[in-house]
C-alpha cells in the first residue's frame, strides 16, 4: 500500500519528466509491452572483455611494385629489383579494365594495354598485372572515381511536384556489421559524439529479428520476413528481383541514383549465400571487391582487413565520398555495409573511429549532410565470444545500433514526423520499421503533418514507419519477434516464496554495498522493505530474478535484476532507482553511484 502510493505519486505528478530522464538511463526502454533493462557502456561483467586490445593490426605490405594517384598508374622502378626482375627488357605491365554486365559471377576483363612506365587511368575498376620472362610476377587492383555519366535532367524533371514542390532528401545508409548500440558508444566514441552533437536520433529499442545478417537485412530491404523471402523470392540461390522488389528499386523508380557497396563479398547479398540476377544499382562496388579476392591465398575467407597498405573499410568510405561528390546535384540513395573490421572482433572498430568522423565531417563541410537523411545502423550485436557469455552481451547481441541524422530543413518541414521518431526512441522497433520508414522517405508527401495525423490513428501493426507513433503495448510476440531474440524481459513473472524472496533481496543489497565500497562518503545501506521478487527466467543453469526493495538511510526504492548462478548472485546491468535521490548523493560524481549513494 505504502509502495503503491509512492509509485503513483512519483509517476503521475509533475516530477514525471525528471523521473523519465532518470529512468531512461536505467531502462533501455520501459513500456507496457516491453521492458529492457539498462546497462551502462562498461559494467563490471564486461570490463575485462571490452578492454582487450583490438585484434586487427596495421595494414602493412611489401613495397608496391605499381602505384597510383587519382589519375595515373606507374611502375615503381626503384623497387623493381626486390621483385627479382633482373632484365628490364623482359618486363612489362598490363592494364585491364573489368566490369560485370549481368551479375557478379560474370566479370569480364578487357584486352591488355601494355605499359612500361606510366599509364592514364580511364576506368572505374582496373587490374594491373606485371610480367617478367612471360610470367605474372605481380597483380594489383585499383579503384578510380569514374562513374557512368549521370543523367541529371531526367531526374530533376521527375521530382514530385505536389504540395511542397521541394527537393527530396538524399538517403545514405551506412551499415556497421555486428555492432550493438552500446558497442558503438564504446568503440567509436568520436563518431557517436559527432552524431549526438548534431542531434541524431538514437533508437534504444531496436531489436533484431533473427540470428545473423540475412534475417535482419531482408526485412529491411524487402519488407518481408526471411522465411517468406526463402519460400517466395529465392530460386536456386538466386534472388528473384522481379517477384520481390528490393528497396533500391523503389528509390530508382522515383529517379534517385542508387548505389550499393560493401567492403567484403559477404556483405549485402554479395554472392555468399544468394546472388542477384543482375547488377542491382546504378553504382555497384561489389565487382571490384569480388575480384580483389585474387590477392589472397585464402579466397574463401570473407573478412580480410587490408588490401595492401589500405584498410578495406577505407576503400569503402572513399568510394562513398567520391560518389557523393560526383552526385552533388543529384538525388541519391546509397546503402553501404562495413564488415571487414567489425565482423571479426568486438573491440577492433576502435581503429575506424577517426576515419568515420573525418568522413562525416567532410560530408558535413560540403553541405552534403544538410540535404541527406543519414542512417547508421547494424544488423545485430556481436554474436560470439566472451561477451555473449554475459547477460549484458546477450542483450547487446539483440539490440543493434540505429542512429538517424536529419537535416535541419527536414525537421522544419516535417515537424510532427520528426517529433514522432523522437518519441519512438523508447519503443520496441525492428528492421521492418526501417523499411516502412524508407518508403516514407521516397514519398515525402506522406510526412506532412496532416497526413501524419491521419496515419497516427490507424490501428497499430507489426510494421510501422518510425515517423508515426509506435504503440507502447507493442511486444515481441505482437510483432513477430521470436522469443529467443527478444530483448524484452520475458517469461512469466513468478512470485517466489519467502525464503528465496529474502535471499534475493538481501543479495541485492549486498551487491549494491559492494558497488558503494569504493565511495566511503556514502552510507552502507540496509534492507528496510521488500516490495516483490519475481522469477523471470529459469533455464536450468541460471535463474534471473527481478527484485524491488527499499533501503535506508534515504528511503531509496531500488529495482534490480539478479542472476543466480548456483550459489553466486550477480547484478545484471544497472540497479534502477525508482524514486528521486535529489540532493542525497551530492557527494559523488559518478552517475551510476549517485543512484544508490546516501551521503553522510
Ligand atoms: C599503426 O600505425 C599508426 C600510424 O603509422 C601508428 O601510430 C600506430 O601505433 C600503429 N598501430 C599498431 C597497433 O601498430
Ligand atoms: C599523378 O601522376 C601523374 C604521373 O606521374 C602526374 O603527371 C600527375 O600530375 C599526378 N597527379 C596528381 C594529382 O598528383
Ligand atoms: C573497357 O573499357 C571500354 C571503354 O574504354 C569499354 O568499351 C569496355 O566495355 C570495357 N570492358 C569491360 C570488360 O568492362
Ligand atoms: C537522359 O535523359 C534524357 C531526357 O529524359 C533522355 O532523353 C536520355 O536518353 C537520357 N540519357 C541516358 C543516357 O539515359
Ligand atoms: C512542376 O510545377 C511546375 C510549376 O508549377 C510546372 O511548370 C512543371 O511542369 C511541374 N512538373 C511536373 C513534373 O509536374
Ligand atoms: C546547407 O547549408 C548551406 C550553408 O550553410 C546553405 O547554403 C544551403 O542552402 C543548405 N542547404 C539546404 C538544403 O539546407
Ligand atoms: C505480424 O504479427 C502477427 C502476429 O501478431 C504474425 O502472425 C505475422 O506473421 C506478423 N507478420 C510479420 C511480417 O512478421
Ligand atoms: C537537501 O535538501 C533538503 C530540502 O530540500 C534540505 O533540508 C537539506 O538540508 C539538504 N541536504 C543537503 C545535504 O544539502
Amino acid at each position: 500500500m505504502y509502495f503503491s502510493t509512492i509509485f503513483c505519486c512519483i509517476l503521475v505528478t509533475a516530477i514525471e519528466e525528471v523521473l523519465m530522464i532518470i529512468t531512461s538511463e536505467l531502462f533501455t526502454i520501459r513500456t507496457e509491452g516491453c521492458t529492457i533493462p539498462g546497462f551502462s557502456k562498461v559494467t563490471d561483467s564486461i570490463k575485462m572483455i571490452v578492454a582487450a586490445p583490438p585484434l586487427t593490426r596495421n595494414c602493412s605490405t611489401p613495397e608496391k611494385l605499381v602505384r597510383a594517384n587519382i589519375s595515373h598508374i606507374w611502375v615503381a622502378h626503384e623497387v623493381i629489383y626486390s621483385y627479382n626482375v633482373f632484365r628490364e627488357d623482359t618486363f612489362y605491365c598490363c592494364y585491364k579494365n573489368f566490369s560485370s554486365s549481368t551479375n557478379i559471377e560474370n566479370i569480364m576483363y578487357s584486352e591488355c594495354k601494355e605499359f612500361l612506365n606510366v599509364i592514364k587511368a580511364e576506368h572505374e575498376f582496373v587490374q594491373i598485372e606485371c610480367y617478367h620472362l612471360d610470367e605474372v610476377i605481380y597483380t594489383d587492383f585499383f579503384l578510380f572515381d569514374f562513374h557512368e555519366e549521370i543523367n541529371t535532367s531526367q531526374t530533376d524533371s521527375s521530382l514530385d511536384n505536389n504540395s511542397h514542390s521541394q527537393e527530396p532528401f538524399n538517403v545514405l545508409i551506412l551499415g556497421i556489421e555486428s555492432m550493438s548500440r552500446l558497442n558503438f558508444h564504446r568503440t567509436m566514441p568520436k563518431t557517436t559524439r559527432f552524431l549526438k552533437e548534431r542531434g541524431a536520433v538514437e533508437l534504444h529499442g531496436y531489436n533484431k529479428l533473427g540470428d545473423n545478417s540475412l534475417p535482419n537485412l531482408f526485412p529491411l530491404l524487402s519488407g518481408f520476413s526471411y522465411k517468406y523471402v526463402k519460400q517466395t523470392c529465392i530460386q536456386n540461390n538466386i534472388f528473384n528481383v522481379d517477384k520481390c522488389a528490393l528497396i533500391w528499386d523503389s528509390f530508382k523508380e522515383k529517379g534517385f541514383h542508387t548505389a550499393l557497396g560493401s567492403d567484403s563479398i559477404a556483405g549485402l547479398l554479395g554472392n555468399y549465400e544468394y546472388t542477384l540476377p543482375r547488377i542491382p544499382t546504378d553504382s555497384y562496388l561489389q565487382p571490384f571487391i569480388f575480384e580483389t579476392r585474387k590477392l589472397f591465398k585464402n579466397q574463401q575467407y570473407n573478412f580480410h582487413p587490408c588490401m595492401g597498405s589500405k584498410y578495406f573499410y577505407r576503400i569503402l568510405l572513399d568510394y562513398i565520398y567520391e560518389l557523393a561528390q560526383h552526385l552533388i546535384l543529384h538525388k541519391f540513395f546509397g546503402i553501404f555495409w562495413e564488415e571487414s573490421i567489425s565482423h571479426e572482433d568486438l573491440n577492433s572498430p576502435h581503429i575506424m573511429d577517426d576515419s568515420y568522423v573525418n568522413f562525416l565531417s567532410k560530408l558535413h563541410k560540403n553541405d552534403y549532410l544538410n540535404r541527406t537523411v543519414l542512417i547508421i545502423l547494424s544488423d545485430h550485436g556481436m554474436r560470439w565470444g566472451k561477451i555473449v557469455e554475459t547477460e549484458q552481451g546477450r542483450l547487446e547481441e539483440r539490440l543493434p545500433l540505429l542512429n538517424v541524422l536529419f537535416p535541419e530543413q527536414f525537421k522544419q518541414r516535417y515537424k510532427l514526423a520528426f517529433r514522432n521518431i523522437q518519441h519512438n526512441v523508447h519503443r520496441l522497433t525492428t528492421p521492418y520499421d526501417i523499411h516502412e520508414t524508407l518508403l516514407d522517405l521516397i514519398n515525402l508527401n506522406s510526412l506532412d503533418d496532416s497526413k501524419i495525423k491521419q496515419r497516427s490513428s490507424a490501428p497499430s501493426s507489426n510494421k510501422s514507419s518510425l515517423f508515426v507513433p509506435i504503440s507502447a503495448i507493442r511486444s515481441c510476440s505482437s510483432i513477430g519477434i521470436e522469443e529467443h531474440w527478444c530483448a524484452c524481459r520475458r517469461g512469466e513473472k513468478i512470485k517466489v516464496g519467502n525464503n528465496i524472496k529474502t535471499m534475493a533481496a538481501t543479495n541485492l543489497v549486498v551487491q549494491i554495498n559492494k558497488l558503494l565500497k569504493k565511495y566511503p562518503q556514502c552510507h552502507k545501506l540496509t534492507l528496510s522493505y521488500i516490495y516483490d521478487v519475481y522469477l523471470v527466467e529459469n533455464n536450468g543453469n541460471w535463474r534471473i530474478y527481478t527484485v524491488m526493495v527499499k533501503t535506508e538511510p534515504g528511503g531509496g526504492i531500488l529495482d534490480g535484476t539478479l542472476t543466480q548462478d548456483k550459489s553466486r548472485w550477480l547484478i545484471s546491468g544497472t540497479v534502477s532507482r525508482l524514486n528521486l535521490y535529489r540532493n542525497q548523493s551530492d557527494c559523488v560524481e559518478n552517475e551510476d553511484i549517485k543512484l544508490y549513494c546516501y551521503c553522510g
